[in-house]
């Protein structure tokens, strides 16, 4: 069983990320290539603790990425930085922003300038995360981009300093930075490996089905409609923590909990009756993935997903994936 209070006491509060001399002005071979792929994250608890003075919500939420993923193809170059996206069926295009707002290249800048870097990056992704889908895929994209410029511009940076540079660009970077399953608490941006460094041998991880009905539920907005009102059982962290060392999927589906599930169905119905297709389906417990729109729900093993995949027929995006090793 994992020592909860201890967990939550080694949640390590990330330095600001100092700026080490010997790498400053880090002289770059332009053409150099790396490709990696970025993994979406499903949230299998998050609660929210309260509103914070700076505006944002105090949460505590457990976190594994998914074998879905956007590739990454980063190429340092002696131009400056630029992105170009393709996508798999599924992604829509047109909900992508403009380049300059993307976290993706934000991130590549700003390694660029924090360690000044003589280069820049040419940075192709291509999308299978869904856009706007609580799947944390512009995250994802961001992560990739730091620890592959790290490899690529010889940087060799600790992983703390990497997850401060996330925390600077979104809540979610810093967990997706650290990789496995975590507990991320503050606004996000205090990560710990969920079974520190000694990964369960019974771990096995979980197959289950992502779902999303294609609205969008802009993140702001759903942590503005939030009304605190029902708070999770005090059981639930350890509950989770414990379904996912043994690999016990019913009982990870018992302790499912996301506390902006209530005003995000109740605002957006086609969310809410997409959890109920994933139901009907088969799933042995379904949750809003984050802020939404994407919902997940669990299958005993690979066999029943595919069974639910389809039950659910080809009328509703969805895909079946497997949560990435813990740590
Ligand atoms: O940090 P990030 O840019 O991903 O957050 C997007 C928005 O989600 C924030 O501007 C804020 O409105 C909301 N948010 C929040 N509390 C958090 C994380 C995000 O209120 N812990």
């Amino acid at each position: 069983m994992p020592n909860l209070e201890l967990l939550a006491a080694c949640v390590s509060r990330l330095k600001p990320p100092g700026v080490s001399g010997k790498i400053r002005g880090q002289m770059v071979r332009a053409g150099s290539v790396i490709k990696l792929e970025a993994s979406a994250k499903i949230n299998l608890t998050l609660e929210i603790l309260g509103k914070r003075p700076d505006g944002y919500h105090e949460l505590r939420s457990i976190v594994m990425p998914v074998s879905l993923t956007d590739t990454l193809t980063l190429t340092s170059t002696y131009a400056q930085t630029a992105m170009t996206i393709t996508v798999s069926p599924g992604v829509d295009l047109t909900k992508i922003g403009s380049v300059d707002r993307n976290l993706a290249v934000r991130a590549a800048r700003l390694m660029q300038e924090r360690y000044r870097i003589n280069a820049g990056a040419r940075i192709h992704i291509h999308k299978r995360i869904p856009i706007g889908g609580g799947l944390g895929g512009g995250s994802a994209d961001a992560a990739g981009v730091i620890r592959g410029l790290d490899r690529l511009w010889e940087l060799g940076l600790p992983r703390d300093e990497l997850m401060a540079l996330g925390a600077e660009l979104g809540s979610d970077v810093p967990a997706l930075v650290h990789g496995g399953a975590v507990l991320m608490a503050g606004r996000g941006e205090l990560v710990s490996g969920l079974f520190g460094d000694a990964p369960p041998e019974t771990c096995a991880g979980f197959w289950l089905l992502i779902a999303n009905p294609g609205v969008m539920c802009p993140t702001p907005d759903v942590f503005k409609k939030w009304r605190g009102g029902l708070t999770a059982p005090p059981s639930i962290l350890h509950n989770m923590a414990s379904s996912i060392r043994t690999s016990d999927v019913s009982a990870a589906a018992d302790a499912l909990y996301n506390g902006l599930q209530p005003g995000v169905f109740e605002s957006y119905p086609d969310v809410a009756q997409t959890a109920a297709r994933l139901h009907e389906a088969g799933c042995l417990g379904v949750l809003l993935s984050g802020s939404g729109a994407s919902v997940f729900g669990l299958a005993r093993d690979e066999a029943h997903g595919q069974e639910i995949s389809q039950k659910l027929g080809s009328g509703l995006w969805h895909v079946l994936v497997h949560t990435c090793p813990v740590v």
